[in-house]
């Protein structure tokens, strides 16, 4: 492992081009690393090809650089073998795979369990299921302060579940669930485990061997790579059992007027042209994070996260939405102030070159039970330092005498 360098900052070339930008927002979109835009760019100008069609040297190249990917993303999940990635367009496309092609083998009555705390990409596709098959979706409640609360789930969990998917980590309150729990739970009932890990990837490489999970799902843009890119790890065998989702080239293992069968996974999931070199960025982006020594990423995560909760605490009226300082709180950091719309606090914020998101985080269903509509959300990445939190809070005691 390589030490941690002293200002990740300037390996960031947007972040390194914009010296007084305060960037609080990649739990929406991470900066791309200097590599992942490297990487892309090589691609293009030597391998730039279709993959799994031509055979001249060129679709040649482009053929390894692919699938060179799909073996550091195995690598970066430790997966049992680069046959369980599946590129996609993202998280929400992963997500929605799912749903669609397991989604195809359950049956009115079956039960799929996911949470109060889901991002709407792992909430809707489950209500269209819902809609299209008749399965009953179930939700596992959050607690005051918006993790998951597993109090009910023995009785949410009997033999009629068949799939329970979840956030890994929370967009809004940046806890992270316990997922021991739910898949010794689930594995009783012989549930499978989705978790959503949209976010948790920016905050290291993930052991879905070590979780106990069956699929895994994240995007590019959230873990320093470029954008339109996403990861669908499955379980080997749990892949092998599942219908294809979309239809096209690539899919097939032969078609006739009668009839058409499937490819083996990956390739029965991946119809059409993939995105080929945003896998190639993602895979160099990948490579990077696992050089880093994440012991140190996470230190100073929670430092930069302890210094903005204190300081937050100190702004009167405002109430912190999510768990207390602790092992199980990533650095993403929401906050209500009554009387003030998030939209206008991030429009103030943005005169002083802060950017952070404000709205319903694409959770209603989560913010409802935390009982607000809307709320700000700083979000801290391995690039922030202490400078970008004291302009946070500067920032909001300029925005809180403007708005009043
Ligand atoms: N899912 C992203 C967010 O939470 C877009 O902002």
């Amino acid at each position: 492992m390589s030490a941690m360098p002293a200002s990740l900052r300037d390996e960031f070339p947007l972040l390194a081009a914009e010296p007084d930008l305060h960037y609080l927002d990649s739990a929406a979109t991470s900066q791309i690393h200097r590599s992942a835009m490297d990487a892309v760019l090589h691609h293009e100008t030597t391998s730039r090809a279709n993959v799994s069609r031509g055979t001249y040297r060129l679709a040649e190249a482009a053929d390894l650089a692919y699938e060179r990917a799909r073996q550091t993303a195995a690598r970066f999940l430790n997966a049992g073998s680069p046959d369980e990635i599946i590129f996609t367009s993202g998280a929400t496309a992963a997500l929605n795979l799912v749903a669609h092609a397991f989604g195809n083998t359950l049956q009115a009555g079956d039960r799929v369990l996911i949470s109060v705390a889901e991002h709407h990409s792992n909430f809707v596709p489950w209500q269209m299921l819902r809609e299209r098959t008749g399965i009953e979706l179930a939700m596992i409640p959050v607690t005051a302060s918006g993790q998951l609360d597993l109090a009910l789930l023995p009785e949410l969990m009997d033999s009629k579940c068949r799939l329970v998917a979840v956030t890994h980590l929370s967009n809004v309150t940046g806890a992270w669930t316990d997922v021991a729990t739910l898949v010794e739970a689930a594995r009783k009932v012989g549930a499978k485990v989705l978790l959503d890990g949209a976010q948790a990837v920016q905050h290291g490489p993930q052991d879905v061997r070590a979780l106990g999970v069956d699929f895994y799902a994240f995007s590019g843009h959230k873990c320093f790579a470029p954008g339109g890119v996403g990861v669908l790890w499955g379980r080997g065998e749990v892949l092998a059992a599942m219908p294809p989702f979309l239809a096209g080239g690539g899919m097939i293992a032969s078609v006739s007027l009668e009839a058409t069968t499937w490819a083996e996974p990956p390739q029965r999931f991946e119809a059409g042209t993939p995105p080929i070199a945003q896998a190639v960025g993602l895979a160099a982006a990948l490579e990077w994070m696992m050089g880093l020594d994440w012991r140190q990423v996470h230190a100073r995560e929670s430092r930069l996260c302890e210094l903005l909760i204190e300081g937050l605490q100190r702004i009167p009226g405002l109430r912190l939405l999510g768990p207390e300082m602790s092992a199980q709180r990533a650095p993403i950091v929401s906050f209500d102030i009554p009387g003030l719309h998030p939209h206008d606090i991030c429009q103030v914020l943005d005169t002083h070159r802060l950017a952070l998101r404000g709205g319903h985080h694409c959770a209603q269903p989560l913010l409802a039970a935390l009982g607000v509509e809307v709320c700000t959300r700083a979000s801290i990445a391995l690039y922030n330092d202490e400078a970008d939190i004291h302009a946070l809070l500067d920032g909001l005691t300029f925005a809180l005498r403007e708005l009043a």
